[in-house]
């Protein structure tokens, strides 16, 4: 069969673009491995633009005859989506070699904001299983179930509830993203908590936002409430205490209740009980009372054109909430429709946590 000129180009075109999605897991894969084997912490601790053969003899790996082929292969790759950079340090150095870039300085295990327990878990098999159900889920399920428990016969937080590794790895992935958003929030965004006496952090996992709170505000009393395997054996301290608890059921009465990273776990219909109970939960409506919630406002693409990248990361949100957790990432008026719905009069939202927004809720 002879294509028309104009046709072939189209279909070799079309061909490259199903590779390269076909293909694009490899980005992820590339990245778990360099974070698996350390290669951020090794190429960091040598102090200067590591060589391949350095790098190849420091690898905690089987150096045998293809080891520095392969590795440089790796590294191409994680050179080519922006994790290192290969330079010299100075004029004096002969050869090349890698440095970090600011991505992978997240990557390294001692960084207080490191994003390595993010990577490891949802690069997790476990986590991966659900996707190669996507489909079946499509066929098979009904509204209630998720491709996750297509996969494990249960939903995510009930799964985690009994496997240690899972919610362990789930808890410091949580952990390292809210010490990140407190770093930002206590220097630019300071005013959200102020006036406030007390707040709740409904699902507030280990209490690493809370812990920062308190730390920052000491004249705010914290609670944090999560189901009771999570909390359990956490000890509190002058102005944070942990309860084991159900959100659905009941919240404790404070000032403030955040949920930080919780509404896009779940359908709208739980959400909206959810901020019923939060609603409840707030102590004076008149007065500065509000729930804040941290979560993304999905850009309008049609709007807000030229940010391909942040709009596709924001779509891949919402996809893994959809696969995980029967959740969904929200525009603006999804939000605002929820908010109405649950019985709030109005809402500000501020957009200082890049991907994601901080949405003040007033009763
Ligand atoms: C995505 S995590 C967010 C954790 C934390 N807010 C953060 O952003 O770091 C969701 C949290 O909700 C908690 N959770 C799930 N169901 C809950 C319920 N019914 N009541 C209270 N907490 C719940 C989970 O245990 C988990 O800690």
């Amino acid at each position: 069969m002879a294509l028309p000129q104009d046709k072939t180009r189209e279909v070799l075109a079309a061909q490259a673009h199903i590779w390269n999605h076909t293909f694009n897991f490899i980005n992820s894969m590339s990245l778990k491995c360099a974070v698996q084997l350390g290669i951020p912490d090794i190429i960091h601790a040598h102090g200067r633009a590591m060589t391949l053969s350095h790098l190849v003899d420091a690898l905690p790996i089987n150096n045998n005859a293809e080891s520095q082929n392969c590795v440089y292969r790796l590294m191409r790759v994680l050179i080519h989506t922006g994790f290192f950079i290969q330079t010299k340090s100075n004029e004096e150095q002969e050869e090349e070699g890698y440095l970090l870039t600011p991505n992978s300085r997240l990557l390294l295990k001692d960084e207080p904001l490191s994003l390595v327990s993010f990577v490891q878990m949802v690069l997790d098999p476990t986590m991966m299983e659900p996707w190669h159900s996507l489909s079946k889920w499509f066929k098979n399920g009904d509204d209630s179930s998720t491709p996750f428990a297509t996969a494990h016969g249960k939903a995510l937080f009930e799964y985690a509830g009994d496997q240690s590794r899972l919610n362990h790895l789930f808890n410091e992935a949580m952990a390292s993203d809210a010490l990140l958003v407190m770093s930002v929030l206590i220097k630019n965004g300071k005013r959200v908590f102020e006036g406030l006496k007390s707040l709740v952090d409904v699902g507030g996992s280990t209490g690493t936002v809370a812990k920062a709170i308190a730390d920052a505000f000491p004249q705010i009393n914290c609670i944090v409430l999560d189901l009771p395997d999570v909390i359990e054996g956490l000890e509190g301290s002058k102005n944070l205490s942990y309860v084991g608890g159900n959100m659905f059921k009941s919240i404790p009465s404070a000032d403030a209740i955040l949920l930080k990273w919780i509404l896009h776990d779940w359908n709208d219909e739980e959400c909206i009980q959810i901020l019923k109970k939060c609603k409840e939960a707030i102590q004076d409506k008149e007065n500065g009372g509000k729930v804040i919630i941290i979560d993304m406002v999905l850009m309008d693409h049609n709007i807000q054109k030229g940010d391909d990248k942040s709009y596709e990361t924001q779509l891949f949100f919402d996809m893994t909430m959809m696969t995980l957790a029967n959740g969904k990432e929200r525009s603006q008026q999804d939000w605002a429709k929820l908010f109405s719905n649950a019985g709030f009069s109005d809402y500000n939202i501020i957009p200082i946590l890049g991907l994601r927004s901080v949405i003040e809720v007033y009763p």
